[in-house]
């Protein structure tokens, strides 16, 4: 006779002994000796639906068994994804067996058909949480509960959170690490890295010594479903993933530069053939491509010497004045100058692009004595992404009181590192033929800096240029002055620690 069984009921069933811990020096070893054994599955089936599963080999024994989802179409139901999404998840097989992460709970189906394929009857030793959002962590009681003996290997904040989302307590089944903490599981030693607001506070990355993969939870990731192909070199990443890449990066992480920063000074000094992000295709090839990628965004460096133009208009003649301006930029002989309206761009778009170009020119009517409501929605979520170092121009219109370039001025100058870059040209309803004149000066201003003979050009180039290096623990800052009151987010080390590079 059956009865109901809760989670918690489940979990506590299953528990089993925390691996043995030992302290070498600050960090912690753990090691599981106990002899392997098939695993006693509380289901009748051991698949959810019927299928073989879709899993692919990363390495020999490291089988990625992540699930694109093709019907999303809103990621954090804010972010549009008409190329879907993918919820990395990996099993290593070795005398232990480690799954990496789950999957969001749209795709659970498919993952456990993923897993169960791959285990093919082994019982799952280890669950390592390096980021416990949903997208990634929805699976994990059903994992808990199918894999009775597996344990759970995460930080501190991770547990916490896990029970605040599930009413999950994995207190009597987990393994609690921190910074340098190893553990090994038969050929391979996995090495914890914290990397906290990459991009929730309990964040870890797990390296590999033995495949170099650094399993990095969110950091380079990309928007977009896998389609069989699962390496970054095996797709056209540059022509049909970077958008998506950079699109997720700005509007997931872009904020917290400064903590990417310090994951790439430590990634530095390690041995990473394989990056395995938690979305989007692994990189096993040409890393250092995507690195120098995520050292511009992460340092709030312009990718790219180019002008988007960004307006918003009601009845033309904003938009008009932004199409001149834009016309009279590229005639000057500046390349791919990039057009938006803001009331049809989802600002996740422009926050990319903003990310992207060194040079942004704001158009804007003046609506209820204020910025036009989807232009001020888009600068204030640029300062909400911590954007800095660009040079921005601005172009007003108000029928009969105009304020909106002196408001939208007054939001970029509480951006970091950032300059004007020539006169704020204001015009009436539309633009007539007196406002020609200062319509053109102003794209000569914006193109002579693009083009790198102005001096806002060269005020940019030198914000952006400063490096400090922590001597403490090598982190390394990057902006245009050092805050007075800045502690290194590495070691705590004050700016007299700091030397500039
Ligand atoms: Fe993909 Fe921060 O979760």
């Amino acid at each position: 006779m059956s009865r109901e069984i809760t989670r918690r009921d489940f979990l506590k069933a299953g528990a089993v002994g925390l691996a043995a811990t030992s302290m070498l020096g600050s960090v912690k070893v753990f090691a599981d000796e106990k002899e392997d054994k098939k695993a006693e599955i509380p289901f009748a089936g051991k698949k959810k639906f019927a299928g073989i599963g879709s899993c692919r080999n990363v390495t020999e024994d490291i089988v990625y068994v992540g699930v694109s989802d093709r019907r999303i179409q809103l990621f954090e139901n804010v972010y549009p994804v008409p190329r879907g999404v993918s919820y990395n998840s990996y099993v290593l097989l070795d005398k232990k067996t480690v799954l990496f992460d789950t999957v969001d709970r749209s795709v659970t189906g498919q993952f456990f058909e993923n897993l169960t394929a791959v285990l093919d009857g082994q019982k799952l030793d280890y669950l390592v949480v390096n980021h416990m959002e949903p997208d990634h962590s929805s699976a994990i009681s059903e994992v808990l509960v199918r894999y009775p003996e597996a344990k759970v290997v995460c930080t501190k904040a991770a547990s916490v959170i896990l029970n605040q989302f599930f009413a999950c307590d994995i207190s009597d089944r987990s393994v609690i690490v921190g910074e340098g903490d190893t553990l090994n599981v038969g050929n391979h030693t996995l090495t914890f890295v914290m990397a906290p607001m990459v991009h929730w506070p309990e964040v870890m990355m797990t390296y590999d010594s033995v495949s170099g993969i650094l399993f990095s939870a969110d950091a380079f990731g990309s928007f977009g479903a896998l389609n069989g192909n699962l390496f970054a070199d095996e797709v056209n990443f540059e022509k049909d993933w970077l958008p998506d890449a950079r699109r997720y990066y700005c509007n997931i992480v872009g904020k917290y530069g400064q903590q990417v920063q310090s994951v790439l000074a430590k990634a530095g000094g390690v041995d990473i053939r394989t990056l395995c992000p938690t979305h989007g295709p692994v990189w096993r090839k040409d890393l250092g491509w995507i690195l120098n990628k995520y050292s511009l965004w992460s340092s709030y460096t312009p990718e790219d010497k180019a002008v988007m133009v960004v307006y918003g208009s009601v009845y033309g003649g904003t938009e008009s004045a932004a199409n001149a301006v834009a016309a009279k930029i590229s005639q000057a002989g500046v390349a791919d100058v990039a057009v938006y309206d803001v009331s049809k761009t989802h600002v996740s778009e422009l926050i990319a692009e903003a990310f992207r170009c060194s040079h942004i020119v704001l158009a804007s009517i003046t609506y209820n004595m204020g910025i036009f409501t989807p232009m001020k929605n888009f600068l204030l979520d640029l300062e909400a992404h911590n954007l800095q170092n660009r040079c921005f121009s601005f172009v007003e219109n108000g029928s009969w009181s105009p304020v909106s370039g002196k408001q939208m001025r007054e939001i970029v100058d509480r951006l970091g590192g950032c300059s004007v870059v020539g006169k704020t040209v204001t015009i009436k309803s539309s633009p007539a033929s007196g406002d020609s004149t200062a319509l053109t000066e102003l794209a000569e201003a914006v193109s002579a800096s693009v083009l790198g003979n102005s001096t806002s050009q060269k005020k940019v180039e030198a914000a952006v240029s400063k490096k400090w290096v922590c001597t403490v623990c090598g982190y390394v800052y990057e902006g245009d002055k050092l805050p007075e009151d800045y502690k290194c987010p590495l070691c705590g080390a004050g700016i007299n620690a700091f030397k500039e590079a």
